[in-house]
């Protein structure tokens, strides 16, 4: 290069010269300093949000494509496609629309596969998110809002494949759809007005039409919650475990951008690629073995999405004949008796943070996560709750468990009742145990180390095991008390932890 000549610079690199002199160049550049300085702890806990969006990411992208095959329209026309069996069938538009969509457009079953398998995970994801939460006291103040947030993605994403499934209008949809007819009608004073509302009509009515604008409004609606979510967070630290160097005023972790950023990238790319490869290879929804919904019929062994089995399985274990007349009226308490159970269940899970800060007087913030160990009741409510839900789930499947195990539908149902009445008792007494049984474990470690398996002779003729003290690593771990033990231990966080002091 010649002496006293600038460097020549590419076309790029002079535009973003540019834009970085402009007002949004300005703000870009202070937003990226901003993620750099952010810090954020490292933990297998935080990776469900990336699998949630890697799933929200392949719904949009599969489900914008289908929209362009789709009719949304239970107008009734021969079947004239691809599939001999069903020649000349009376379908629905809708039916006709996806079995088109399975076998004529060219990848087109692939996408409505991947659009299934994405949304049977997505709820998982956020199920599982919330678990956590739950379990490590993550919902506490200044997060109680976040909690709340969670709970409403959780209700949108199972609201979104609920209304998709039903959009095929195959026989499992139309069988879905009956029982949601059902228990309208069974709602006293409002049921048959809210029924005209859903359907627009004697059933199925025009319930694809209505469904399909709400199916595609999950998706903005979704958005939009996780966009306040991730904005009322980012107003606070990130909430971390207990650890070396970790206290409630600063983060050990990683920088957000560019570490944290491409794990979670890199994850979400993964996901993505997986339900691609199972959606290109695992049949879900064949609904060309179903067959076009029709109002009279119902196939034996008709499961919903597993996401929504919990709802099946309340309607399921109400015991026979459970009506009465009163005020002129017949009450189905067959349908009233789980619309009200789940509604308070739902409603608790929605405001435990702010139940637990009411029973417990602590209006304080947390900004160190809890060991689900050292809060036994806490644990023990979480573990009643998952058995509450995991009884009524299982009682959706009773007649295939009746099936399978060769039992009776009848015995199923009444083992099911039963534990779902007493399970949630033993399974908080238990889970309580457990807690604090490890916690005497910790304690136990705290004070005598561990045992090595060195058994040695004292000058006194005595046998003794030599026990060894945790490192300081392992004492911030375990400690109870979580921070006393851990500020001045100085030790890292694996790797090359940075830690970052807020306000
Ligand atoms: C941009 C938003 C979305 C669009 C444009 C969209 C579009 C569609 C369309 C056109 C169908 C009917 C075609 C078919 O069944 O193959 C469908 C079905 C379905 N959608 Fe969506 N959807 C969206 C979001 C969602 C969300 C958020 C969920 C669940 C969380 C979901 C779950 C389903 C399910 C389970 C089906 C049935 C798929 C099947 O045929 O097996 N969709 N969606």
């Amino acid at each position: 290069m010649s002496i006293g000549r600038k460097p020549r610079t590419d076309f790029t690199g002079r535009l973003s010269g540019r834009l970085a002199q402009t007002g949004i160049g300005r703000r870009g550049a202070a937003a990226m300093q901003e993620l750099r300085r952010r810090v954020v702890p490292v933990h297998w806990s935080n990776m469900f949000g990336a699998v949630a969006l890697a799933c929200l990411a392949v719904i949009t992208v599969t489900g914008v494509i289908l929209m362009f095959h789709y009719t949304p329209s239970g107008a009734s026309v021969a079947y004239e496609g691809r599939y001999p069996t069903l020649h000349g069938a009376q379908v629905s538009e809708a039916f006709a629309s996806t079995m088109h969509i399975s076998f004529e457009v060219p990848g087109g079953l692939a996408l409505r596969q991947a659009h299934h398998w994405a949304a049977l995970l997505l709820p998982a994801a956020v199920l599982a998110q919330l678990l956590v939460t739950f379990f490590t006291g993550a919902f506490r103040r200044p997060r109680r809002a976040g909690w709340v947030l969670l709970f409403l993605i959780l209700i949108a994403a199972l609201a979104g494949g609920w209304s998709g499934y039903a959009l095929p209008d195959d026989m499992l949809s139309g069988t879905g759809l009956r029982i949601v007819e059902g228990i309208t009608l069974g709602i006293p004073v409002v049921g048959t007005w809210m029924k005209d509302l859903l359907f627009g009509g004697q059933f199925p009515g025009e319930i694809i039409e209505r469904l399909y604008p709400l199916h595609l409004a999950v998706v903005p609606l979704m958005l939009a919650l996780i966009v306040v979510r991730v904005a009322l967070l980012s107003r606070h630290q990130p909430a971390q475990f207990a650890g070396p160097r970790r206290t409630g005023a600063n983060v050990v972790g990683m920088p957000l951008f560019p570490n944290a950023a491409a794990r979670s990238g890199g994850l979400f790319l993964i996901v993505s690629g997986m339900l691609m490869l199972i959606s290109a290879t695992v049949t879900i929804n064949p609904i060309w073995l179903y067959g076009p919904a029709s109002p009279g019929d119902a196939g034996a062994g008709s499961q919903p999405d597993w996401y929504t089995g919990f709802l099946d399985g309340a309607l399921r274990l109400v015991p026979p004949g459970w009506e009465i007349v009163a005020f002129d009226r017949t009450w189905t308490l067959a349908v009233l008796a789980p619309l009200a159970v789940i509604s308070v269940f739902l409603l608790t899970v929605a405001v435990y943070p702010f139940i637990e800060e009411r029973i417990t007087g602590d209006h304080g913030e947390h900004h160190l996560l809890d060991r689900p160990r050292n809060t036994p009741t806490r644990t023990g409510t979480g573990v009643a709750g998952v058995v509450f839900s995991a009884t009524l789930w299982a009682a959706g499947s009773a007649d295939v468990m009746a099936d399978a195990f060769s039992l009776t539908v009848e015995g199923v149902v009444l083992a099911l009742q039963i534990v779902l009445v007493i399970g949630p008792l033993i399974g908080f007494a238990l889970a309580r145990r457990v807690c604090l049984g490890l916690q005497h474990k910790d304690r136990d470690l705290l004070l005598h180390g561990f045992e090595t398996g060195r058994i040695v002779r004292l000058p006194g003729g005595e046998y003794v095991e030599v026990h060894e003290q945790l490192n300081p690593d392992e004492r911030s771990r375990v400690s109870l008390a979580g921070v006393a033990s851990v500020q001045d231990a100085g030790s890292t966080d694996g790797g090359s932890p940075v830690g970052s002091h807020l306000p």
